[in-house]
């Protein structure tokens, strides 16, 4: 089976999914929207990428396939990567009266879809729904590792800082470019998200944004159920799917240096999909858990959505969609089988 997919909304997110979605034996990129015509819809035509225009009125420079309402019409799934909050606009005005399986970004809020979702903890819970939201660059972190100590060990609860970064880095316009700007709000968004996909555990979260492009840092403390030795915890974070330990010992001092590392490595554009952990600042005192890791907030997100779409068609299981992403795309795939975890995480 092969399962047809657009990409609504052909930015950081869009362009990286539409790429992800290429590269996936059992799926096909019908094609991506343009909404303003620009150096973006130029690559994607050059690489040979089908456009389909949100607006019938607007002529574009580059070969037109068709209108939105043919692109809905012509696919199984359609990912949404418009600025929020256009996806829920979207969902009533378009995807509903169409009657597609759509995946949502982290930009909208929760209600958008019928779950929220992370591959590695409720894959499961998003079988066959059509409309899921993949969870936020930040969330799909915290989520990726607070998931797995809590499969393995039990949290008991979580205390997170998160030092956010500005903008993008292809974007001119956001700042601060000389300010630490803290969320008032507490906890910061983030804690109420994580609870979308792990009810459980009680999480407080705060967040400053600060100038950087690059990555997303959290500071991250969680008090356990069962108390492992400093050493089986980096075995066990070390050993799990789509996270990676850097070393402070080997250069990687800061989210530079790891950006650095991921340019190095060949990967297309130099994302890293994986939530790296510096190993020397893994730490476990009394019955609490510290460590720090990094978010390439313009890409870990990316391996959700392909999951996700599997998801809501019921074409594969979860440890099935997590292998071959992970092998698409060149994500490390861990020592332990993903099965223990989900199956953890599903008998709590
Ligand atoms: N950037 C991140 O770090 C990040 C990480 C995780 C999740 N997300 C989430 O992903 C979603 C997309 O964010 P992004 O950073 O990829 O945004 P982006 O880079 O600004 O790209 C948005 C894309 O949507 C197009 N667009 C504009 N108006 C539209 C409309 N009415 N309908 C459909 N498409 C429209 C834009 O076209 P034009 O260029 O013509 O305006 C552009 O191609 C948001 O929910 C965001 O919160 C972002």
């Amino acid at each position: 089976m092969v399962i047809k997919v657009g990409v609504v909304g052909y930015g950081t997110i869009g362009k990286r999914v539409a790429d992800a979605v290429l590269l996936q034996p059992d799926m096909e990129l019908v094609g991506v929207t343009i909404n303003s015509y620009n150096y973006r819809m130029s690559s994607a035509a050059r690489a040979g990428i089908r456009l389909f225009a949100l607006s019938s009125a607007a002529s574009f420079p580059v070969p037109i396939a068709g209108t939105f309402k043919d692109l809905l019409a012509a696919c199984d799934v359609i990912v949404d990567c418009s600025p929020k909050p256009q996806g829920l606009k979207n969902k009533e005005q378009y995807y509903l009266p169409a009657g597609v399986k759509v995946i949502y970004q982290g930009g909208e809020k929760a209600p958008v879809g019928q779950a929220s979702f992370t591959a590695q903890c409720n894959y499961e819970q998003c079988v066959g729904l059509d409309h899921v939201r993949v969870v936020s660059c930040n969330t799909t972190g915290l989520a990726r590792t607070i998931g797995a100590i809590d499969a393995r060990w039990g949290v008991a609860s979580a205390h997170v800082t998160l030092i956010r970064r500005a903008a993008d880095p292809w974007d001119s316009h956001k700042g601060p470019i000389n300010a630490i700007v803290p969320e008032l709000r507490l906890p910061s968004h983030h804690g109420p998200d994580l609870q979308t996909i792990l009810p459980h555990i009680p999480i407080m979260t705060s967040a400053v944004i600060v100038p950087t492009t690059v990555m997303h840092l959290h500071t991250i403390n969680l008090r356990l159920r069962n108390i492992p030795t400093r050493e089986e915890a980096i075995a066990y974070l070390g050993g799990t799917q789509r996270l990676l330990l850097v070393k402070g010992s080997e250069g990687l001092v800061s989210t530079a240096e790891i950006m650095d590392m991921a340019r190095d490595s060949g990967a297309k554009r130099g994302d890293l999909m994986e939530v790296a952990i510096w190993e020397e600042g893994i730490n476990v005192v009394g019955d609490e858990l510290f460590f720090h890791q990094a978010v390439h907030q313009e890409s870990d997100v990316v391996p959700e959505n392909i999951d996700a779409i599997r998801a809501v068609m019921g074409s594969m299981s979860a440890q099935e969609s997590m292998a071959l992403t992970n092998k698409t795309l060149g994500i490390y795939a861990g020592k332990q089988t993903t099965t223990v975890v989900q199956k953890a995480m599903l008998t709590k």
